[in-house]
């Protein structure tokens, strides 16, 4: 996982990761999980099944006729039946390719609309991922998944597998016909195969070798890129540029060294294969060599045909490797897809989740007046090895504002990704209501809870829709929500409105500007229960008067945790919550906890010097 430190820039190579894996080039298992998304276009794989043997049949068919041609009419002199056979011919090729077009559409057909669906479902499962599983895996090898591996899939129904089984019908066919025309001949010429066979081999190997270092280094390559282009402000503020460019050389240059590898191995297969081929139509004119007397002649279009046989014959061969590497390329693909696609790790997705849904009948909320909005009771967590929170207590009385301060990575923002299940709690409970929260399905629990944080992320299209995200709101609320945070004031100082164009990640708006799009959000979703986790942090003080307002509006009348820096903000609550090193440490208003003299007291007074000092 990607690190980033101030330390000198981290030494990245192409560590062998799950790219490295190389599979069986036909993996019954695998292509038995590819069925099902394959399964409802298989009528097109029928009529491609149907077609490809007559293609093949019209090809063979024309040495064949051309030999009937030499032998019938053109030795024997009987050259006005000639055109006939010209027509004939020409008849064939433009049927053949007739054929050869209708196989490749329905063939190319079936795998379009296969890998259509099947970036959607791996679309769809990752989206369904929980917050932890973000975690492990990194957003480069998720794009992979989704292009490069879906392509090399593409390309096994393109020039891969597919393909390999006509050829192979081919090849078979050709034999069958040689055989039929001169068995002898035929022996003979199948007497270089052996040599073909080592020589096939051999260069299986070698391909399937520097195919693996292809992938790993390919691999590497995009997640280095796809890590610097998404930090480009890092990146270029902070220097690294020239380093990163050393570091893409390194990569980029053992990718190229990989790749020759596999074009030196094409180009000598290619060479050895002619070679070959050329060695069997030595065969047969050497062949031709020993008669001698009336045959001779007769021999004629058997040769040619031959001869045609032959070199149609070593295409296929010549292209074997490749194909072979494609499929190879596609069953690793295949099976990294599938790995993910068996990755379970879905949001609110757990057993208790499920059962929930049997539950005869979901317990009572408890909303009397003395009743907690919301209440933790020894609640645990770790992201990993290290304890996060260590038995977090805590009790919010609804309509109250409670501030929970405490200093960075004391655990406030973890508690909040508890409270909305973005990570599940490992012991303790967390209740609205006296409901626990994994009772309540999931959408329901982000209804009612509406976070703002400080990274507000703003989607590529239009201020209404960013508020709205998705959800099916009245054009006059988002135009009540825009001014009711202020963010209308911003927006026609800039002379927009609520169809502004956002650009990627809301470039186009200052941290400000976005901050009040969130407060917008969630002002328009009107939830029972707001948090805020420093949501004014990136804001400048003048700027944050602007919101002020915003933020008002948004608290008034409703149960809310915020998460502050701000003494003003903290003061005017209804409980201030500390927390340190997971744990809460004390609670209590303002007042009486700078009387207690414990450790908010000292934190009062750095704040007071920081805002001091902003003033
Ligand atoms: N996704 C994560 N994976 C692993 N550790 C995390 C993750 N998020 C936060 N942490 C760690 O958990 C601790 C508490 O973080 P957080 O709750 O964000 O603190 P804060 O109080 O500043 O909001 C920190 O030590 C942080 O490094
Ligand atoms: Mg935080």
């Amino acid at each position: 996982m990607a690190t980033t430190t101030a330390a000198p820039a981290p030494k990245v190579t192409a560590t062998p990761g799950e790219e490295a894996v190389l599979g069986k080039a036909y993996d019954l298992e695998l292509l038995r999980k590819l069925w099902p998304f394959v399964r409802p276009h298989r009528k097109l794989l029928v009529v491609w099944a149907m077609v490809m043997p007559i293609t093949i049949g019209l090809e063979l068919a024309l040495p064949l006729l051309f030999a009937y041609a030499l032998k019938h009419h053109i030795l024997t002199g009987e050259l006005d039946k000639l055109p006939l056979d010209a027509l004939a011919y020409v008849g064939i090729i433009a049927a053949q390719g007739l054929s050869g077009l209708t196989e490749t559409w329905f063939l190319q057909l079936a795998g379009q609309r296969t890998m259509h669906a099947l970036r959607i479902a791996i679309f769809d499962h990752v989206l369904a991922q929980r917050a932890a599983f973000f975690d492990r895996i990194p957003v480069g090898r998720l794009m992979t998944r989704m292009t490069n591996d879906i392509e090399s899939l593409n390309e096994m129904f393109a020039q891969g597998a597919i393909t390999l089984l006509s050829d192979v019908v081919k090849m078979i066919a050709i034999v069958g016909v040689m055989l039929w025309m001169d068995a002898k001949l035929t022996l003979l010429v199948l007497l270089t195969m052996p040599l073909l066979a080592v020589l096939v081999e051999y260069a299986r190997r070698l391909m399937r070798a520097s195919f693996r270092q292809i992938r790993v280094r390919l691999a590497a390559m995009n997640a280095f890129a796809q890590e610097h282009l998404s930090g480009i402000k890092v990146v270029q503020l902070l220097g690294r540029a020239s380093t990163a460019q050393r570091e893409y050389d390194e990569i980029n240059a053992g990718h190229r060294d990989a790749y020759l590898g596999q074009i030196r191995a094409d180009a000598w297969m290619y060479a050895l294969v002619e070679a070959i081929g050329t060695l069997a139509i030595a065969v047969v004119i050497w062949y031709a060599a020993g008669y001698r007397g009336a045959s001779e002649a007769a021999l004629i279009p058997t040769l040619w045909a031959f001869i045609e046989y032959i070199n149609k014959f070593f295409v296929p061969v010549r292209d074997l490797s490749q194909k072979y590497a494609v499929m190879q390329g596609a069953m690793a693909a295949c099976e990294r897809i599938f790995q993910l696609l068996d990755t379970h790790e879905f949001d609110g997705g757990g057993p208790e989740a499920e059962a929930a849904g049997k539950r005869p009948a979901r317990p009572e909320p408890r909303t009397g007046p003395g009743d907690p909005a919301i209440a933790l009771e020894g609640v645990h967590f770790s992201y990993g090895a290290e304890p996060v929170l260590r038995g977090v207590d805590l009790k919010v009385t609804r309509g109250a504002t409670v501030a929970i301060v405490g200093a960075t990575g004391s655990g406030k923002s973890t508690l909040i990704k508890l409270l909305t299940r973005l990570y599940e709690r490992d012991t303790g409970s967390i209740q609205l209501d006296g409901v626990d929260i994994r009772d309540l399905p999931m959408g329901e629990l982000r209804r009612r809870i509406t976070v703002v944080s400080q990274d507000v992320l703003l989607f590529a299209g239009t201020l209404g829709e960013n508020i709205a995200l998705g959800q099916p709101f009245e054009r006059s609320q988002l135009d009540q929500a825009i001014r009711r945070v202020g963010l209308d004031r911003a927006l026609t100082r800039r002379g927009a409105d609520i169809d502004a164009k956002v650009t990627e990640r809301g470039s186009n708006f200052s941290a400000g500007e976005r901050q009040l799009v969130a407060f917008a959000r969630a002002l328009v979703r009107d939830p029972e229960i707001l948090i805020l986790d420093e949501a004014t942090a990136h804001v400048d003080p003048e700027a944050e008067q602007l919101i002020e307002r915003g933020v008002a509006e948004l608290m008034r009348g409703r149960t809310t945790l915020v998460i502050a820096h701000r003494l003003s903000t903290i003061r005017n609550s209804d409980l201030i919550v500390v927390m340190d090193r997971g744990l809460v440490v004390e609670q209590g208003t303002h007042e009486e906890l700078v009387a207690r003299g414990g450790y908010y007291a000292t934190l009062e007074r750095t704040f007071r010097r920081a805002d001091a000092h902003e003033a």
